[in-house]
Order: C-alpha cells, then structure tokens, then sequence
C-alpha cells in the first residue's frame, strides 16, 4: 500500500496543467453503451476510477483501446446487461451503467453500490425517475433488477439536484419514446458536458445547466469523438496549495467559468486569483484570512472542494466556520487534521476552525478521495514530515499529483512498499 511523504515549508510556484474531469469521463465513457460503433474519447485522466469504469464496460464486453491519454470504446457485442457487486463496490459510479442499458437492451441487473465513507449516498432519485419512464424495478440479494418493454418520457421532478441520478436518467431519455423533462436537475458542467457529448451522438438534449432538462427521445444514436473538459476540484485543489503555501501558481488546461465560486472564497482569503481564456494564476497573502463556507449544489460552493479549503482553514487567522449540506458524513478527515495540529470543533453539519500559525507534521491516514487531498495540502505547510498511508483514496482522483507538486517545488516523494 503506496504512501505519500512530504516536508513541509515550501513555497510552491510555478505552473501545472489540469487533467481532464473525472467525474465528466466517468459518465460520458458509459454513454458508448448507447451505441453502436466506436467512441473515441481525449483528455481522459489517468485514475484508478477510469480503470475501474473500463472493467466494467469489458466485463459487458465492450471493445476499449487506450493509448495516452485517448481511449476507444465499441460497444457493438455487448454479451451482458449485468455489473456485479466485485465490480461495482470499488466504485459506486458504476451505477451510471443502468439507465444506458436499460435505454439500449431494455434489461439491467446492477449490483448495489452500497454506502462509502461520506455517506449512505441512496440511488432511490435514479430508481423512482426510471420507474417513471416505464421501467419494472425490484431489489433482489443486494441487486437492482430493471427491464421495460419500452422507455416512455415522462415529467419527473427530482427532490433534490442529484448528480448521478440525473446522468442516469438523461441518458435512459435519449433512446426514450417521446420526451422527457428532469426538473430540479443538477447543474454541474459536468452535466452540461455528458448533454453535450451526447448531443454529439445524436441526441436531443435542451437546458443543459440549468434545473430543467428537456430529453426529445431519438430511434438510435451514433458514435463521436469527444473531449473531456477540464477537472474544476483538480485545479481548485492546486489554487487552494498556492494559496496555502504563499506560492504563486499558474493553473493551464482550466477553465475559469466552472470555479466562480471556488475564486470568490480565495479572493475572502488574501489570495490575488488573475483568470484567463484557460488559465488561472493564484498568488497567496502572507497569512490567509478566514473566511466561512457553506457548500451547496452548482453553482454553490462545492462539497468536492470543502476538504480543502478546511485544511486552508486550519492556517488561516481566525476562526471560519464550514457547514456541509450535502453529504451527512463528510467531515472524516477531521481527525486526521487534528493530528497535524488543527484545531476543529464540529458541531452538527458544521466545523468551527481556529486558525492556528502552522501545522505540525504527522503519519495520517487517508480515508477519502477528498480527504487524502486535505491531507497533502496539510503536509505542505506542516512543520516537519507528514506521511499519508492509503493514497490509493488520492489515486481515484488525482492523476500523478505527487509529480504535480514536485514540479513546483513541494519536497514530496511516493513511498511504494
Ligand atoms: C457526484 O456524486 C460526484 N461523483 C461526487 O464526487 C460529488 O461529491 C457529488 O456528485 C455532489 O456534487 C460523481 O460524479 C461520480 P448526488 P453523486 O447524487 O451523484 C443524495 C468525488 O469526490 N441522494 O448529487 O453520488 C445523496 O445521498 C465524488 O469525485 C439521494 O438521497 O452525488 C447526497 O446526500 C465524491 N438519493 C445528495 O443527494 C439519490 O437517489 C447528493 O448526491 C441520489 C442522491
């Protein structure tokens, strides 16, 4: 089990591309299932969760081909309609696979992703909207069972903006009869991107972005080349290091537009944030400021970016408060925070921060994939070593960050046993 070790005490500068988004490729490489034909796919990342998701789609027997960061996907023979439980409890994503084929070959039978460290995370929004449009759905021995003579659209209103569940239903719609509408549908880019690679294939997808989706269901779609966008908690994640740090970082391959409100907290902070066509330059005060947090769906502040900025947090002068609205459990890295030295109190869905001068360094253990970020940016500004034990958390999500940070200047080394 890989670990990762830092020095802490370095000004990071200098300038990191982004990778393409993993939560954009996850969705938009399942959408191959809806076709016949090849799809090719650029600017897909290097993550243990694209690994797990092309698994997957082999063990459907798709053909996949992958050469740099491009991969290939036919899904022409596919031989099953079932993702089982070994595949789909090292990803819960995996559950993104049930609307396409259901759309396509009108039966599905896909293991139940379980809870994860931040939360139960139910699929009940994905289960009730597919139900709408005409599926027969029962849980059996810890499997969802789905078929449907046919998909007919429907008007279905989410209770709540989720964003899997509305990938999942988006694509169902594309093959559906008539058309369909997805109210209180999330609004993340990364929806926007799925719309608009499957539009690409063919489909009839309005609103993308915004809380009402309107599906026109078409006879079949067709292959496209597609590239990813760029990863917004990625890049995020470095504007909060240069930050942090006193550093200076140029972010390239980014996109400015989906971190609003990500640059609005920084700047709250003392961070200088100068933004560019697909660029953005962050420079870090002397001493952060506290600023408070609530994270909310898009175009709310994220929940993907809550750990980090806690961790920031932790250095900053005063006391900040974090309040998590979207998922029930995610406060974990909490404690392994209070080991390098952070003072946190949590009180319900909310951490009160008192910003302490610095960190201490300290063996931590990385829980999630967010988590074990916080804890890489914990150990840049510690005092001492920091030592990371389960970075196969950062792995999912991070491609080469380790390299990332060396590259402007971190003292930090992969430790592989
Ligand atoms: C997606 O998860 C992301 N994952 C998460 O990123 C992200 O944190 C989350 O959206 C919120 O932005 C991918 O896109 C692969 P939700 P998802 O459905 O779709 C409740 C990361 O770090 N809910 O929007 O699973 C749910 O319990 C990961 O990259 C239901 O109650 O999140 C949660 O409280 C972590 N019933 C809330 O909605 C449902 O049927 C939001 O969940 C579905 C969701």
């Amino acid at each position: 089990m890989d670990k990762i070790q830092i020095n802490g005490g370095c000004r990071l500068a200098g300038e990191v591309a982004v990778s393409g988004a993993k939560n954009a490729a996850l969705p938009i490489l399942v959408s191959s299932l809806l076709t016949e034909g090849a799809c090719i796919y650029h600017n897909v990342p290097r993550l243990r969760d694209i690994e797990s998701i092309k698994d997957l789609l082999s063990y459907l027997c798709a053909d996949i081909e992958t050469w740099d960061d491009t991969v290939r996907i036919a899904a022409d023979g596919l031989c099953k309609t079932e993702a089982p439980y070994d595949l789909v409890r090292k990803m819960r994503a995996s559950i993104l696979v049930l609307g396409p084929l259901l759309a396509r070959y009108k039966k599905a039978r896909v293991s139940l992703p379980g809870g994860c460290a931040i939360g139960a995370r139910p699929i009940n929004l994905h289960l009730k909207g597919l139900a709408a449009m005409g599926a027969r759905i029962s849980l059996e021995h810890g499997y969802v069972e789905a078929e449907a003579e046919e998909l007919t659209g429907d008007d279905i209103c989410l209770d709540m903006p989720t964003v899997t569940g509305t990938e999942n239903l988006m694509m169902a719609a594309t093959l559906a009869k008539g058309t369909t509408i997805l109210r209180n549908a999330a609004r993340e880019p990364e929806i926007f991107a799925l719309a608009d690679a499957l539009n690409q294939m063919g489909a009839r997808i309005e609103g993308a972005g915004t809380s009402v989706l309107t599906i026109h269901g078409v006879e079949e779609l067709h292959p496209a080349e597609i590239t990813i966008m760029p990863d917004r908690i990625e890049a995020g994640t470095f504007m909060v290091a240069a930050a942090m740090t006193g550093g200076d970082i140029r972010l390239t391959r980014c996109e400015p537009a989906h971190l609003r409100s990500v640059i609005s907290k920084l700047e709250l902070t003392g961070a200088r944030v100068e933004t560019g066509v697909e660029s953005i330059r962050v420079t870090g005060p002397e001493r952060i400021a506290s600023a408070d947090i609530k994270t909310a769906p898009y175009p709310g502040f994220p929940t993907d970016m809550q750990a980090q900025f806690m961790v920031m947090m932790s250095v900053a002068s005063g006391l900040s408060v974090i309040t998590e609205t979207i998922f029930e459990n995610r406060f974990i890295h909490v404690s392994e925070l209070r080991r390098l030295g952070a003072n946190i109190r949590i009180s319900g869905n909310s951490a009160i921060i008192q910003g302490a001068p610095s960190l201490s360094g300290a063996p931590v253990m990385a829980t999630d994939l967010r988590a074990s970020a916080s804890l890489i940016l914990g150990g840049l500004v510690a005092k001492g070593a920091t030592i990371v034990d389960r970075v196969y958390h950062l792995d999912r999500g991070y491609d080469g960050i380790e390299k990332k940070f060396r590259k402007l200047g971190a003292d930090i080394q992969r430790i592989t046993r």
